[in-house]
């Protein structure tokens, strides 16, 4: 969940570790800290908030303005509070290693015990890291062996850097289930980082560690070890353009992203309907869906398809309960999407299934991420890079991708009439996006402390997902029911102080869900209707109505969905959130 990068190379380390930590800034943004070996020595700077407030701190220190080898960090908190001494980097008793790391060290409490004579000054995990460093290196061992020993030590999950200026010339990277990316600037240097996204800007060319792999990147090489042996690995090339992962003249990028839908819905359709021979699914005799917060959403949707198109049983799991289930997994075809590829609680649901016996097709953004390297078959959602922590483009992307292969468990060729519905499903997204009353609606929606949030059938993950989209980033109490359970409890909830949004396209169910809307406005609740043009008549006139074009019943959420997002982001605009990083959140959720 935090953010590390380091730089070595020819320019002035600065200059990358600070764009880079700004790129970062999704994956955690209570404090942050970088650190540089100038004239042998280790300077390090930090500061409670976000990387701006370390910028301004930099400019009133006496901090070195240049440095060919440095690193940084943005954090997410999980020990300690966000404050200026608990932010990385940490330092060990002597001032010359320096240390970042993203993941939690399970066995800090007994090293912290082990290490009695060594001064602590943090709350945080990390801090013994560099202690336990400097204490091999008391034994006199190099540094880099220093390093290698105190990992052996640590138990939990990790992406650590370390710069030190007993060697001023390297910088010490380790990952176990937390991610690490090396990315290769030719001709100028080396960049490490904890994703792909944030790299964009320097370099196309990277080398993502995998789990228990550790790279020693010098001037002029990288050395690649796993178990101590040295290993050779070959760099991906990123597909991704720059200008995709700036705002492009909007005020944010989750409104940027949004508005991106109706060529993300294209660009996943054609990047998978051209290789569709090539897609052979493993064989199976049970299918389980596995993934968290939106990503799960779209799996929601996506178990209807395989049993709508498909006519196959298909369960659902959050990926975070799904280890604690005894299931056997022989047979087992295990879909796990992920829009970073790196979220630990899928990845590890992954790991278990597979090593019980699963094949798993991974639905992922990412190309390069763990999930991406861990799949036994990969279908990218081609999205581009999602910048806004709360999830949007990708979700739709996802819906593409879990349409089509739906199709393809059923057998069907791309010919299909679905395939042709979904083919004009960019047009109507757009036409919405173009033309609607949606931010009008933010002011009264914003004077509600809760809002339930009612669909049926194919219509209930997507109201899942708008829930889910409004706490995150309105800090709106909401959630979600199929409609038809609310008079089974949450009934009682409703009056003019509750909100219930319904998504009712006019579809196979509407007269049901309608029945329910009639059961909130009889009881003097405040009512938004997602409903398709044409049929907003039939709805009471005091329901406020957000109309969606017309789609097949199945294709529904395509379209639902983009309302539900608008809603959350004007709201959240008009009540003065920071839409793009939301208090407590981060954008890869890489702790279990
Ligand atoms: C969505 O708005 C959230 N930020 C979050 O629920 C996210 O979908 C979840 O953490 C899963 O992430 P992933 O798709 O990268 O695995």
């Amino acid at each position: 969940m935090c953010g590390i990068v380091g730089f070595i190379g020819k320019s002035n380390a600065l200059h990358f570790v600070i764009p880079a930590l700004y790129r970062l800034e999704y994956r955690g943004y209570d404090s942050a800290g970088i650190s540089v070996i100038h004239n042998g020595r280790v300077f390090v700077a930090k500061k409670k908030g976000k990387i701006s407030a370390l910028t301004t701190y930099l400019s009133e220190v006496n901090f070195p303005s240049y440095a060919n080898l440095g690193i940084g960090h943005t954090r997410w908190a999980t020990h300690g509070e966000p404050s200026d001494y608990n932010a990385h980097p940490h330092t060990d008793s002597t001032g010359e290693i320096s240390v970042i790391h993203n993941g939690i060290i399970e066995n800090f409490l007994q090293i912290k015990n082990q290490l009695k004579h060594h001064s602590f000054v943090s709350e945080t995990d990390t801090e013994v890291i560099p202690h336990l460093i400097e204490e091999e290196m008391k034994k006199g061992k190099d540094p880099e062996t220093a390093f290698l020993d105190a990992l052996e030590k640590i138990e939990g999950s990790y992406a650590i850097v370390m710069i030190t200026s007993k060697d001023p010339n390297k910088i010490f990277c380790a990952r176990k289930r937390s991610p690490l990316v090396v990315g290769i600037i030719d001709g100028v240097g080396y960049i490490v980082s904890s994703d792909i996204p944030s790299l964009v800007t320097f370099t196309k060319k990277v080398i993502p560690l995998d789990d228990d792999e550790v790279a020693i990147v010098s001037f002029d090489d990288v050395k690649f070890l796993k178990n101590r042996q040295r290993i050779y690995k070959q760099p991906i090339e990123i597909k991704w353009d720059i200008q995709e992962a700036e705002k492009g003249g909007y005020r944010h990028f989750m409104l940027k992203e949004i508005m991106e839908q109706p060529h993300v819905v294209e660009d996943t359709m054609h990047e998978i309907l051209s290789v569709w021979d090539e897609i052979v699914v493993p064989k199976y005799s049970k299918i389980l869906i596995t993934a968290c917060g939106t990503s799960f959403h779209a799996g929601a949707v996506g178990r209807i398809w395989f049993e709508s198109i498909a006519r196959k049983e298909v369960d659902i799991e959050y990926a975070s309960e799904l280890r604690y289930k005894d299931k056997d997994f022989q047979d087992s075809l295990i879909i796990s999407i992920s829009q970073s590829g790196e979220t630990a609680d899928t990845l590890e649901a992954v790991r278990i299934a597979k090593e019980k016996g699963a094949k798993v097709v991974g639905l992922v953004n990412v190309l390069g991420s763990s999930l991406s390297r861990e799949a036994d078959l990969v279908i990218h959602t081609n999205a581009g890079p999602e910048i806004g922590v709360a999830a949007t483009k990708t979700f739709s992307a996802q819906l593409t991708a879990l349409l089509l292969l739906a199709l393809k468990l059923a057998g069907f060729q791309k010919s299909h009439k679905i395939v042709d519905e979904l083919r004009r499903i960019p047009e109507k997204i757009d036409r919405f996006l173009s033309k609607n009353n949606v931010q009008d609606l933010a002011e009264e929606v914003a004077t509600f402390k809760n809002a339930l949030y009612l669909g049926r059938w194919i219509s209930y993950p997507v109201a899942e997902e708008g829930a889910l989209k409004l706490k995150e980033i309105s800090y709106i109490h909401a959630e979600a029911y199929p409609s038809g359970e609310m008079k089974h409890g949450p009934i009682a909830l409703i009056s003019q102080d509750m909100l219930s949004v319904f998504v009712m396209p006019y579809d196979r169910i509407f007269k049901k869900t309608f029945s329910n809307l009639q059961e909130v406005i009889a009881r003097k609740g405040k009512v938004i209707s997602v409903i398709t043009q044409g049929y907003e008549n039939l709805l009471p006139a005091e329901v406020i109505k957000i109309s969606i074009p017309q789609t097949d019943d199945l294709l529904s959420p395509f379209v639902s969905v983009i309302p539900l997002q608008l809603l959350s982001y004007h709201t959240a605009v008009y009540l003065g959130h920071d839409v793009d990083q939301p208090r407590n959140l981060a954008k890869s959720v890489t702790v279990e």
